[in-house]
């Protein structure tokens, strides 16, 4: 087994074909993303810009569509709602398709649509992440980042993943260099909201109006579940077919 880690989305990655991607964007596409899908959405379309978020909402029906997201952290103007994890409450969500446009972790999903598997992680869904792709060949995790830059959140998320993927397998794991220095992040911070508002994109958070996200987007395996994108959806894994 192989383990890529990439710390932003936008570097040139390498052929994804035969590589089970996992996306990482704590703060907060995927925190929303699987707080959304918990809460019952039918499913988050992410789009790569506002404009695109608008015409996939108009040509999927606003009837039983939420247009969601934010450009420079708050919620776009004519939106239903933004990109706090809190707002995607079972009453604002379940049943609805979710369009979603934010400025990094919605665009990274489309740098990776080619991959075998995409899914996509949070601290919020650690756990079974780790144990979804226990069986990959090849597992490339990337950090949406910040507008190009290296964001400590990701990183540190990436790392605590390939650590829990190490424990667990038996083999010998080849690690590519960021893999290895997102570990020994992973040792050096620990998680928690403390964590999160030391960050620079905690500390943005914070100063727009957001500090009780950092709570939610810290809480380590508050769900089990596995986001997975396919066909420009992402949703919910399938049960496993009973006996
Ligand atoms: C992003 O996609 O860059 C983030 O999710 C930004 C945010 O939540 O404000």
């Amino acid at each position: 087994m192989k383990i890529d880690v990439f710390f932003d989305s936008r570097a040139p990655l390498p052929d994804l074909a035969d590589s089970t991607v996992v996306v990482v964007d704590v703060l907060r596409a995927t925190s929303s993303i699987v707080e959304a899908l918990v809460n019952g959405a039918q499913g988050v379309y992410p789009a790569p810009s506002t404009e695109e978020a608008i015409k996939l909402a108009s040509s999927l029906g606003r009837e039983d569509t939420l247009l969601c997201g934010e450009a420079r952290g708050l919620m776009i103007a004519g939106f239903d709602l933004g990109n706090s994890p809190l707002e995607f409450t079972v009453d604002r969500v379940a049943g609805k398709r979710l369009v979603m446009s934010t400025t990094n972790g919605t665009p990274a999903f489309f740098l990776v649509e080619d991959a075998a598997r995409v899914l996509a992680c949070s601290f919020m869904n650690l756990s079974a992440v780790a144990a979804e792709v226990m069986e990959a060949d090849s597992i490339v995790i990337v950090c949406a980042g910040m507008d190009g830059l290296f964001s400590l959140d990701d990183a540190v998320c990436a790392g605590r993943l390939v650590q829990h993927i190490r424990t667990s397998a038996g083999a010998e794991i080849e690690l590519n260099d960021a893999a290895r220095g997102a570990v020994e992040m992973a040792l050096t911070f620990r998680v928690n909201t403390h964590f999160l508002a030391s960050t620079w994109m905690g500390q943005r958070l914070i100063h727009i109006g957001f500090r009780d996200d950092l709570d939610i987007c810290a809480e380590i395996d508050r769900h089990s579940v596995v986001p997975a994108l396919n066909n420009r959806v992402i949703q919910l894994r399938a049960p496993e077919a009973g006996p």
